[in-house]
C-alpha cells in the first residue's frame, strides 16, 4: 500500500533523500495478520461522541481478535503533538501528522481508528488523498446545542478562544462513508454500524 514515497513529502530529491525499497509488502503483512489494514476517521464536534464510539469499537474488535489501534485527539496532543495548539495552522499540522501516522498504521495491517475533530473539509480531503482506498470518513453527528448541553469535559462553558463550533469553524462532511447521528442512536448502535463498515473493509 504505502511502499512508495508518501504523498506530501515535498521535493525529497532536493534534500538528498532516496526511497528505500523494502521486501515485505503490505499484502505479506496482511497475510500474517489475517486482516486488511484500514483507517476509520471519526470527525465531529467536541462532545459529539467520537471518542466514546471509537473506544467501544476498539474494545469490541480487540476482544474478537482483530489487530486494532485507536489514535485519539486528546491523547495524541499529550505526546507527539504536545507542541500544537488550536490555531488553524496548528490544527492543520496536527491532522497532517496524524494522517501520515494513520497511513503507516494501516500499511502495517492495523485497523486504525482515528478520533479527531478534524474541522476543515480541506484537511479531511488531504487525508483521503494521502491514504487512498483504505480511508473511511465517519461523521459523528450532533448539533452544537446538544454538544454544549452534554459538555462532558466542561469546555463549552469555559471561555476558550478558537473553540470549535463557537469562534472556530466546523465544516460538516458532505459525503462521508458513514454518518452516526448520536442524537438518535445509542453508543451501542453507533458501534454496531461502525463495526459493520470495518468488517466489510478489513476481511481478507
Ligand atoms: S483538531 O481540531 O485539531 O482536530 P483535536 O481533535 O486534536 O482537534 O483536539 C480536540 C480536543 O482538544 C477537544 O476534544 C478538547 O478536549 C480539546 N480542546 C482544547 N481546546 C480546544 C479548542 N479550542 N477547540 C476544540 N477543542 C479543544
Amino acid at each position: 500500500m504505502v511502499n512508495q514515497p508518501v504523498k506530501g513529502n515535498s521535493g525529497p530529491q532536493d534534500r538528498n533523500l532516496v526511497w528505500q525499497e523494502q521486501k515485505v509488502t503490505y499484502e505479506d503483512r496482511c497475510r500474517v495478520l489475517g486482516q486488511k489494514g484500514g483507517v476509520f476517521w471519526l470527525t465531529g464536534l467536541s462532545g459529539s461522541g467520537k471518542s466514546t464510539i471509537a473506544v467501544e469499537c476498539e474494545r469490541r474488535l480487540n476482544a474478537l481478535g482483530y489487530k486494532v489501534y485507536l489514535l485519539d485527539g486528546d491523547n495524541i496532543r499529550h505526546g507527539i503533538n504536545s507542541d500544537l495548539g488550536f490555531t488553524d495552522a496548528d490544527r492543520n499540522e496536527n491532522i497532517r501528522r496524524i494522517m501520515h501516522i494513520a497511513h503507516l498504521f494501516a500499511d502495517a495491517g492495523l485497523i486504525t481508528l482515528v478520533s479527531f475533530i478534524t474541522p476543515f473539509a480541506a484537511m479531511r480531503r488531504e487525508a483521503r488523498d494521502c491514504i487512498g482506498e483504505p480511508f473511511h470518513e465517519i461523521y459523528v453527528k450532533a448539533s452544537l446545542e446538544t454538544c454544549q448541553e452534554r459538555d462532558p469535559k466542561g469546555l463549552y462553558q469555559k471561555n476558550i478562544s478558537n473553540f470549535t463550533g463557537k469562534d472556530s469553524a466546523y465544516e460538516p462532511p458532505t459525503c462521508p462513508e458513514l454518518v452516526l447521528d448520536t442524537e438518535s442512536l445509542t453508543v451501542s448502535q453507533c458501534a454496531d454500524r461502525l463495526m459493520g463498515l470495518v468488517f466489510r473493509s478489513c476481511q481478507l
